[in-house]
């Protein structure tokens, strides 16, 4: 079973509530690893939590997730992505697969800039991109209800996450584990 490895920043617990999504649309398909960034792991402004990058580099499929701060991913998902550049100087996570996930507090909150941000990381590590294959508007379910098909992008309505980008976030997941399962 391949390994996917949902890595992600969340302060408040949104963003972990998505990563928990991806895991469950994952499950029975992939071995599930859930790598939260701590403030700890960075310490003088720089990530220092090997043993994460070390489950990346097992891992067959990465989900990178982070809340929309500021139009672009979080300071702390940023250290860990810069603490990554030893691993791209030998491409050690070439050819894995990856996808990305954000939330905002609002539906037209530059979540776009955020998962533009996660796919350009892999590309920089020669990952295969996963994005959606849901039309906005046009699924029964609703999901990817704000028309994003690089990756989810959520938002939170009445201070919570609506269910369907909880589902759009598992299907994301489990998306991304088919695609590990047939490159094994
Ligand atoms: C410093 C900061 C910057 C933010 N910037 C944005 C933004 O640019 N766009 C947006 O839609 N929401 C923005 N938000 C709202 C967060 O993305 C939102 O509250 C998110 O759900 C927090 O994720 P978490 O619960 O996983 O910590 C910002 C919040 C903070 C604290």
């Amino acid at each position: 079973m391949p390994l996917l490895a949902i890595v992600y920043f969340s302060i408040s617990g949104t963003t972990e509530k998505l990563a928990h999504a991806v895991a469950r649309g994952a499950a029975g398909m992939a071995e599930i690893a859930l790598c939260r960034i701590a403030g700890d792991d960075i310490v003088s402004g720089r990530f220092r939590n090997d043993g994460l990058l070390q489950t990346i580099d097992r891992a067959d499929a990465v989900a990178f997730g982070s809340p929309t701060y500021m139009g672009g991913a979080a300071a702390q998902f940023k250290a860990f992505a810069d603490a990554s550049s030893d691993r791209w100087t030998q491409q050690r996570w070439a050819n894995k697969f990856a996808a990305g996930f954000t939330t905002g507090a609002l539906a037209g909150g530059d979540q776009l800039h955020t998962l533009t941000y996660f796919s350009i990381l892999a590309a920089q590590h020669g990952m295969l991109w996963c994005g959606l294959d849901i039309p906005g508007g046009e699924d029964p379910a609703g999901r990817n209800r704000l028309g994003s098909q690089l990756g989810l992008a959520a938002h939170m309505i009445d201070g919570a996450l609506p269910q369907s980008d909880l589902g759009t976030a598992e299907y994301l997941g489990g998306r991304l584990a088919k695609m590990a399962s047939r490159n094994g």
